[in-house]
């Protein structure tokens, strides 16, 4: 079959195409439409994620495809959406039974791709950790990105409102796209606005960085702050007489941790995003897509900063 491999650790240009043996194993055969690439595969190819593969070896965390042939309760030629961890940038996959999900009609494949990671990333950290309530006010950093753009459709499922992050014009649009109520500029006086519009209850951050003070400041009495990600570079600190202050939290969110000790939670986080697809509030917005032999072009665009929604790879 064919698959992208990461032959040395030289980052995204150093992706190649090759011709290798399907995977063997038990588990689900999956004939793949579409592959999800993420920030984690930008850092596997400088060897900067804290999963460290010997190389050569197959990225890809999570696809939507085919079953190949009955196994496992799932039957032949049913569409589904798996999360494979690696091994995704090829034409086929043998994911766990437990980790693979039946497609809802109303997803096409790019969209199954881009499901699981953002989703229930998304629902891990709003709900799980998060506590949040309907009624309730998110601010979500890094809004026009894959884990921003789920966790606006998933807090506007859960009857919150929600203010979005952004650093340009276009990301403006695609966060309005995907629902929030009000979009700030992260180059403006967002912290500012943010308060203005009544303050927060909930910031969900995968950036991290300088505007972790900041987003301290939105937070109203009891407001939660969810740590996701740094794809802005630098582990912010912080001073924790202001949690005192204001009674307030710093919550972390580690859903890959998470579901490895307990993998029964996300069959209960699927069925509550099966929900969120049925209601029409859940849809993956496909911000790029290229065939498989371009994942080093789709690895570029999320290090340059120039990805919005889910990027896809199409074998
Ligand atoms: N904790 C977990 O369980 C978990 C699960 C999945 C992913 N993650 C992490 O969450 C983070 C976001 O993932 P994602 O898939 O949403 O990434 P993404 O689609 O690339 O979006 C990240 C956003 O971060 C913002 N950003 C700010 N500074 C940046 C910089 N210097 N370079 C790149 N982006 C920058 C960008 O928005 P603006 O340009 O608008 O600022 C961008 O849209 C990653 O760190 C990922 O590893 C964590």
């Amino acid at each position: 079959m064919r698959a992208i491999q990461i032959v040395e650790l030289g980052g995204p240009e150093s992706l190649q195409l090759a011709d290798i043996d399907e995977p063997a194993g038990d588990g689900v055969v999956i004939d793949v439409r579409a592959c999800g690439v993420s920030f984690p595969e930008v850092l596997q190819s400088r060897g900067q994620y804290q999963l460290k593969p010997d190389l050569p070896f197959v990225p890809g965390s999570e696809v939507a495809g085919v079953v190949r042939a009955d196994a496992h309760g799932f039957a032949a030629g049913e569409r589904v959406a798996a999360l494979s961890w690696l091994g995704g940038f090829a034409e086929t996959v043998v994911a766990q039974p437990q980790m693979t999900f039946r497609l809802p009609d109303a997803l096409n494949f790019a969209q199954g791709a881009g499901l699981i990671l953002n989703y229930h990333t998304a629902h891990f950290s709003l709900v799980d950790r998060g506590r949040l309530r309907a009624g309730e006010t998110v601010l979500v950093h890094g809004a026009a990105g894959g884990v921003g753009t789920a966790s606006i459709q998933v807090a506007k499922g859960l009857g919150a409102r929600v203010l979005a992050v952004v650093s340009s014009d276009a990301k403006a649009e695609v966060a309005r796209t995907a629902g929030a109520d009000e979009v700030l500029r992260s180059d403006g006086a967002w912290k500012d606005e943010a308060k203005a519009l009544g303050g927060v209850d909930l910031v969900l951050d995968p950036v991290g960085g300088d505007r972790f003070t900041d987003s301290l400041r939105t937070l109203n009495p009891d407001g939660r702050l969810i740590v996701v990600g740094f794809t802005g570079g630098a582990i912010p600190e912080v001073k924790v007489n202001r949690l005192l202050l204001n009674n307030i939290s710093v919550v972390g969110a580690g859903w890959g941790a998470y579901i490895s000790q307990r993998p029964e939670t996300l069959a209960e986080t699927a069925r509550a995003l099966d929900a969120l697809i049925e209601s029409g509030h859940v849809r993956p917005l496909i911000g790029a897509r290229f065939p498989l032999a371009e994942a080093s072009r789709a690895l570029q665009l999320i290090d340059g900063r120039g990805a919005t929604g889910k990027v896809v790879l199409e074998p």
